[in-house]
């Protein structure tokens, strides 16, 4: 795999067969000393875990699931609600130009092929107090037909590569794909390209959705764009437009 990505900005590896979370363990080395850039995969992963407390499964032999160490510099943390939708640009740039596929990015940063969830990420950030120490991203994608989580687990239709394609992917092709694709669009962090890029993949466009938050009554608008901070525009009954904070929120499409 070092071989593989060579040339890449990616100072050290740690590669496991089985892990529990790559998050974790990419948390745990950010606190002893891991530079940006730093690289954790693994094969199979026992303890996976998604948004909003999810459970996220790592079949052996099927998935990609890695996490990424970045130590971000001052005008990224000006655009820390950007970080996730970087990951899920990667993921869409490497299987435009790797397989010739059409992605979409459900908001925040699902990545979906034909409607289905082929792709999720898991930000998370060391602070100390007001000190961003670290920021994790987690990014797991359904590779082979092996990798598709259990149909009572999902609450978004899944689907995986190999499905669409309809013929096997190497998993490492892929990652470097998506690794250099995260490291391209990471230098254009906030630009109007960048904006633009996302909102083009953006799922639902001029649909109507619903955003199921944590705490409140769910809300339902048209999807009309994203903001340069990277809140979701929606336009609500009675033609007011609205900003949806990304966070412990669900978007579905209204049937
Ligand atoms: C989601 O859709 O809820 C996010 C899923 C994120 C899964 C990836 S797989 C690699 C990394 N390690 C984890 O434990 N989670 C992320």
């Amino acid at each position: 795999m070092r071989r593989s990505l060579s040339g890449l900005p990616i100072p050290e590896i740690r590669s496991f067969d089985s892990i529990g979370s790559t998050n974790d363990e990419a948390m745990a080395w950010a606190e002893t000393g891991a530079p940006d850039g730093a690289l954790v995969t693994a094969d199979t992963q026992t303890a996976g875990r998604g948004r909003l407390g999810r459970r996220w499964v790592t079949q052996p032999g099927t998935a990609l699931a890695f996490s990424l160490v970045l130590h971000p510099g001052p005008e990224e943390i000006e655009h820390l609600g950007l970080i996730s939708p970087l990951g899920a640009l990667a993921v869409c740039s490497a299987l435009e130009e790797g397989y010739g596929l059409c992605p979409r990015i459900k908001w925040p940063n699902d990545v979906l092929l034909e409607g289905r969830k082929l792709c999720g990420i898991l930000l998370e950030a060391d602070w100390q107090a007001d000190f961003l120490r670290a920021l994790v991203i987690g990014i797991g994608v359904n590779v082979l037909a092996g990798s598709l989580p259990p149909a009572g687990e999902v609450r978004f239709p899944a689907t995986c590569l190999e499905t669409v394609l309809g013929h096997a992917v190497d998993r490492e092709d892929l990652l470097r794909r998506v690794l250099v694709a995260f490291f391209e669009w990471r230098g254009k962090l906030g630009t109007a390209r960048f904006l633009q890029a996302w909102e083009e993949r953006l799922a639902f466009k001029g649909q109507a959705v619903s955003i199921e938050n944590a705490g409140g009554p769910p809300v339902t608008g048209m999807v009309v764009g994203v903001d340069p901070s990277g809140d979701l525009c929606l336009r609500v009954d009675g033609g007011e437009e609205i900003k949806v904070k990304a966070g412990d929120v669900r978007l579905r499409p209204v049937e």
